[in-house]
Order: C-alpha cells, then sequence, then structure tokens
C-alpha cells in the first residue's frame, strides 16, 4: 500500500504538487495520468525519497518513507524510470541482475531470472544478455529497465512512462504483459503516463492530475461515464471523440471550391482524417483537393473543425 497524504512541493515558487492525498491498494493497478508539466514524476519520485515533498507524509506499508533507510526503502520498490537510467558500463544482464545481487541471490537464481525477464520483454535477440546499453535501440534500453524493476519481484512498482520509446505494436503487446504478470503476483504498481488509452488499459483506477492535484480518481469506466467537470471530460473523451468523429466526415463537405495550394492534393471523397494525416506528413497546413485526378480546390486544417453556424 502506498499512501500519500497532504503533500505539498514547490519548485522556485511554483506549488508543483499542491495538497495532495491519495491511496494506492495492495494489489492494485493504479494509473496517474495527466498532461506534461502537471506533476506526475514528482509524486512518484518521492516515493522512493529521490524528492523530498515540502509537506505532507508518504507511507509504504504503513511506515513513513522518511524514517526508512533509503538503501532498504529502494531495495523494496522497482523502480523503471521515464530516462532508463541503465548503468552504461554494465552489460543488459548485469543491469538487470542489479537488487537480485544486492538481496544475495544465488548464481543460478539470477541466471535463471534474467532470462525469463529476456523473454517476457521480447529482448530475444541473440546476444542481448551480455550487449552494453548504448548498442541498445531506445525501445530496448526502455525495455531493460522494466526488466530490472521486476527482476526481484518487488511487491511495489513504480513506473513512470515505461513505453515511451516504443512502436504501437510492441507497446501493447508489453502492456499486456505486464498486465498479466501484475495480476498474476498481484504486485502494486503505481504507473505514469500521459497516454490516456494507455492509462485506460492499464488501470483498475486512474487519477487524473492537472496542475499538481488529482482532479478525478476512480475506475476507468467512472472517468468516461461520469467526469467530475468538463477538464475531465475534455481530457479522457475529447481528443479521440474528436479525431474519431474526422473520420465520419468527407474532405468534399468542408473543401473550398476554387481555391489554389501546393502541395501533393488529398481526393475530395478522402476523410477528414486521411486529409489531416496529409496535411502532418507534408507539413502544411492547407492542401489542394483532387477530384477524379483535377484539381476542384483546398483545404485547410481550419476546416477540420467544425464551423459553427
Ligand atoms: N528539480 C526541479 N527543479 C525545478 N523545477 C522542477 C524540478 N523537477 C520538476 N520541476 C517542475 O515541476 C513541474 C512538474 O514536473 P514533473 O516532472 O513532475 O511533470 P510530469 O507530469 O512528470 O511531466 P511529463 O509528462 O512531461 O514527464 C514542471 O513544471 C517541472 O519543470
Ligand atoms: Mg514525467
Amino acid at each position: 500500500m502506498i499512501e500519500f497524504d497532504g503533500i505539498r512541493k514547490r519548485f522556485g515558487g511554483h506549488a508543483v504538487i499542491d495538497g495532495l492525498s491519495l491511496r494506492v491498494d495492495d494489489g492494485e493497478f493504479f494509473v496517474l495520468v495527466g498532461p506534461s508539466g502537471s506533476g506526475k514524476s514528482t509524486l512518484l519520485r518521492m516515493v522512493n525519497r529521490l524528492v523530498l515533498p515540502d509537506e505532507g507524509t508518504i507511507r509504504v506499508d504503513g511506515e513513513d518513507v522518511a524514517s526508512v533507510p533509503v538503501e532498504r526503502l529502494r531495495r523494496g520498490i522497482g523502480y523503471a524510470i521515464q530516462s532508463v537510467g541503465l548503468f552504461p558500463h554494465r552489460t543488459v544482464a548485469e543491469n538487470i541482475a542489479t537488487v537480485p545481487r544486492l538481496l544475495g541471490w544465488s548464481k543460478e537464481a539470477i541466471r535463471d531470472r534474467v532470462d525469463e525477464l529476456l523473454a517476457l520483454l521480447r529482448l530475444d535477440e541473440p546476444g542481448m544478455a551480455s550487449r552494453y546499453p548504448r548498442t541498445l535501440s531506445g525501445g530496448q534500453q526502455q525495455r531493460v529497465g522494466v526488466a530490472r524493476a521486476l527482476a526481484a519481484r518487488p511487491r511495489i512498482v513504480l513506473m513512470d512512462e515505461p513505453f515511451g520509446a516504443l512502436d504501437p505494436l510492441t507497446r501493447e503487446s508489453l502492456q499486456a504483459s505486464l498486465k498479466a504478470i501484475q495480476r498474476e503476483t498481484k504486485t502494486t504498481i503505481l504507473f505514469v503516463t500521459h497516454d490516456m488509452d494507455e492509462a485506460f488499459g492499464l488501470g483498475d483506477r486512474v487519477a487524473l492530475m492537472l496542475d499538481g492535484r488529482l482532479v478525478q480518481t476512480g475506475t476507468p469506466s467512472e472517468l468516461i461515464r461520469e467526469p467530475v467537470n468538463d477538464r475531465v471530460r475534455d481530457f479522457v473523451g475529447g481528443a479521440r471523440a474528436r479525431l474519431r468523429e474526422l473520420a465520419l466526415h468527407r474532405v468534399r463537405e468542408r473543401m473550398h471550391r476554387g481555391g489554389v495550394a501546393d502541395g501533393e492534393a488529398v481526393d475530395a471523397d478522402a476523410t477528414l482524417q486521411d486529409a489531416l494525416g496529409a496535411m502532418l506528413m507534408q507539413g502544411r497546413e492547407r492542401l489542394p483537393v483532387s477530384e477524379g485526378g483535377h484539381a476542384v480546390g483546398t483545404i485547410d486544417l481550419a476546416d477540420m473543425v467544425e464551423r459553427r453556424r
């Protein structure tokens, strides 16, 4: 169990965590979601005392983290961070084995666990175990970071955007593995992301954090069905609902007939979602529209939003 009780933190006169209380229950997969700069990493880092609160108490299994020797505290908590933080002069296997070694596991037990985690995290290229972090891709490094966090089977794991650098397919597959491991081992996971899909896919409960405060905490379906205010509604459903809506409309409904624009044309029968994709690919806010191979008009980025009449 992780409890945050009346936490405040200021950086340079600015309140980053603004009177926050939260309880993460045993065996729960808890996801903190919120936009960049909302204070998610700061809050997470307080659990293993990488950041100290100005006010308030954090308890892990009932013990105030401020009164636990920091080595013991960190050894008992798995931690995978946003910027990976692998030891550059240790191999992949040595990185993963860090905590089991500190805990005095036998060589065999460590080797078995490393093999198991390499397979689980799909780090199964030949020779992977003996490579050094700098020879790995960003996504592979991230996965080694996750393996290291899980290695000693800690009861509590903190994860800060651990899948941020992965392509969507690898990401989905690792999300599924993590969720399965968590269910099976009943690990308590506090997971940070700014991706709402990831939050809803993984979390038993999700807390939306805005400007250092928890605006709403609940199950994914509670946040979707009963958002407490418009900011929650926007963050939860707004972005995706709007994108979905773009797929339902054709360029011809919003185009301007007769205009001219530079760039590769989109077809009048393409969806607005296709048109938006083409704009992003080409780095242009306006594109020509063609019909049967002939230029017939233009469409603007601003036309993606329905014109209010
Ligand atoms: N050591 C520090 N000194 C000064 N300001 C800091 C420090 N650490 C964090 N901040 C500021 O606190 C705010 C919250 O940062 P934090 O890293 O917790 O955000 P976040 O929600 O994790 O964002 P992201 O999604 O971008 O990772 C930011 O404005 C950040 O610049
Ligand atoms: Mg962060």
